[in-house]
């Protein structure tokens, strides 16, 4: 086949009179499409990164029937296409390394096909952030259709067994607690159905930034993956990007600094995960936005905690929903966020919010009158051991200042060599830092930041320790981690420089994060480095164009041009 034309035109190539129109009809009709259906309009690709190598997205495939459904009936032609799908468990070496690959994949698919619209169907960790960043560089209407969280099971004396409760069943096996038997149960328990991680973790924290920003319908964020709700759902955001009666707003009309603001402060009322700082700083960058470290401690300073929902509340995801889930937190933060700014149906969020009752109270939510917490748990840091930056979740309960010696691991070899070592010489007040596994240095900093309680401590009952890391923690991990440390040791950061013994002195609450060896002797130290191999492919344009964590973690020539800091 041979075009006439190199233009986009987007789906009003199928209507072409000429030559480009018919060949476009002709191989859709070639794959079983009548002669009306290949002259319906808008044309809405449906984005799917639906995978056997992709557990939690599995159940898109079953969505994007609904989605299909839903175009339909507003009288649009649905096509379907995959793209990348990254998944946390599976994805080596990180997932968060391939997440600016399937954005590119995302940006030009959406910009290659023939299509008016796009419905992302994404949901395991990085596959949201992936699609938004891609639908945002690409610019053409576009709604996000989450997985949706899988159902909890039980596993031994627990009957609400969510992933966050994975962790210590995997500690007590460490510990030699858990035999064969039960190990090999566990593993027929851990997972019992489709969807995505069924607490508040990386997963529903970006399901739920997607729908404040407006990509997803209001209420869209919560809903199990394999129920009713979730296949309306996904009929409904089928049909409402379809029959929209007005231009759609562009991806790059929805992400404002207001907006932003709003899904930040969401999430902090939501305990939502650490990892929404880096996927926030990449889609703000997308659209031409710089948020900065110091933006998002004010944000998180002046955001209660509603949600007392796990992993680091009490109930669960289904409770949450039951309490009203997004919109409800949304009415509830509605004195300090921007309620003019547009929701996934194509109406502001006051408008939204003014037609929805207020939910009943239930205890899975809070109002701000009775918050679980002031103030948001994540702790925006800056200081002489990351003048980049670094966030802590700063557990419940766990004190804000710590001065205390530090153990020093470089990577995961060493720390597995030695961490369960009877020798190592730790005290519950010793800080423990892991290096050389940012964003270059991994590479794409794996959610190992949580690293384990050396045996010794548990032993004596100790279950949470300060630690300190360049890499990342998974959303479904609690405890005082001090991650995300910026510039990271692989690229000369502070703490390539650091050394067992050396004093850390932490001020969570004002902020500071300082080594305490003289800035002489310390600059005069030779730095820790892993050398890096990367002469090749992805892994050679991943080294050379990777920006650090604040900025997102993007590709230096996937941002736009400029950045403003200013803009609202
Ligand atoms: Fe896929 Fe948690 S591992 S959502």
């Amino acid at each position: 086949m041979s075009q006439r034309s190199i233009s986009r035109d987007g789906g009003r190539l199928f209507a072409d009179p000429g030559q480009d129109g018919l060949l476009h009809r002709a191989f859709l009709r070639g794959g079983g499409f009548s002669a009306e259906d290949v002259r319906r309009s808008p044309v809405i690709g449906i984005a799917s990164s639906a995978s056997e190598l992709n557990p939690c997205n599995a159940g898109l495939g079953d969505l994007a029937a609904e989605v299909k459904a839903g175009v339909r009936e507003a009288g649009g032609l649905p096509l379907e296409f995959p793209t990348i799908s990254i998944s946390e468990p599976y994805t080596r070496p990180t997932s968060l390394y391939l997440r600016n690959l399937m954005s590119m994949d995302v940006e030009e698919m959406i910009l290659a096909s023939p299509i008016d619209g796009v419905i992302l169907l994404g949901g395991c960790d990085k596959t949201i952030p992936a699609q938004l960043m891609g639908a945002i560089s690409a610019d053409i209407p576009a709604l996000v259709l989450a997985a949706g969280p899988r159902p909890v099971s039980c596993f031994q004396d627990n009957d609400a067994f969510t992933v966050g409760d994975v962790w210590p069943v995997c500690e007590k096996r460490r510990l030699g607690q858990l035999d064969d038997e039960e190990w090999f149960a566990f593993e027929g328990r851990t997972n019992i159905g489709v969807g995505t991680c069924n607490v508040m973790g990386t997963a529903t924290t970006m399901a739920a930034i997607a729908e404040v920003l407006g990509f997803a319908p209001p209420g869209s964020t919560l809903p199990a993956a394999a129920s009713s709700a979730r296949r309306e759902i996904a009929r409904l955001t089928g049909a409402v990007l379809t029959a929209a009666d007005n231009p759609w707003p562009r991806p790059s009309e929805l992400v404002t600094m207001a907006s932003l603001e709003n899904a930040f402060r969401v999430i902090t009322a939501l305990g939502g995960s650490t990892n929404a700082l880096i996927h926030l700083e990449a889609i703000a960058g997308r659209a031409g936005l710089r948020i900065g470290i110091e933006r998002f401690e004010q944000w998180s300073r002046t955001t209660p905690v509603l949600a007392d929902v796990r992993p680091a509340g009490s109930f669960l995801l289904d409770d949450l929903d039951a309490a009203g889930g997004i919109p409800e937190v949304m009415r509830r933060l509605s004195d300090r966020i921007d309620t003019d700014a547009l929701a996934g149906d194509g109406r502001r969020w006051s408008e939204v919010l003014a037609e929805r009752a207020p939910a009943a109270a239930h205890p899975a939510l809070r109002d701000t009158q009775n918050p679980i917490a002031e103030r948001g748990a994540l702790r925006m840091m800056r200081g002489s051991l990351a003048p980049g930056g670094c966030v802590m979740k700063l557990a419940a309960g766990a004190p804000a200042v710590r001065r205390a010696p530090v153990v020093v691991f470089d990577g995961l070899d060493d720390l597995y060599a030695r961490i369960d070592d009877p020798d190592l010489d730790v005290t519950p007040e010793t800080i423990l830092v892991l290096r050389g596994l940012g964003v270059i240095g991994a590479p794409g900093m794996p959610e190992v930041g949580h690293l384990p309680i050396p045996r010794k401590l548990m032993e004596q009952g100790v279950e949470d320790m300060t630690r300190i890391s360049d890499a990342r923690m998974s959303g479904t991990s609690t405890g005082s981690v001090i991650l995300h440390v910026t510039p990271e040791s692989a690229v000369g950061g502070p703490l390539a420089k650091l050394r067992t013994g050396d004093i850390v002195e932490i001020d969570a609450d004002a902020g500071t994060i300082d080594h305490c060896v003289p800035a002489a002797g310390f600059a005069a130290r030779e730095p820790i480095m892993q050398p890096m191999t990367a002469e090749r492919g992805y892994a050679r344009l991943h080294r050379e164009h990777v920006l650090q964590p604040d900025a997102g973690c993007d590709f230096d020539f996937l941002t736009a041009a400029e950045l403003r800091t200013d803009a609202r």
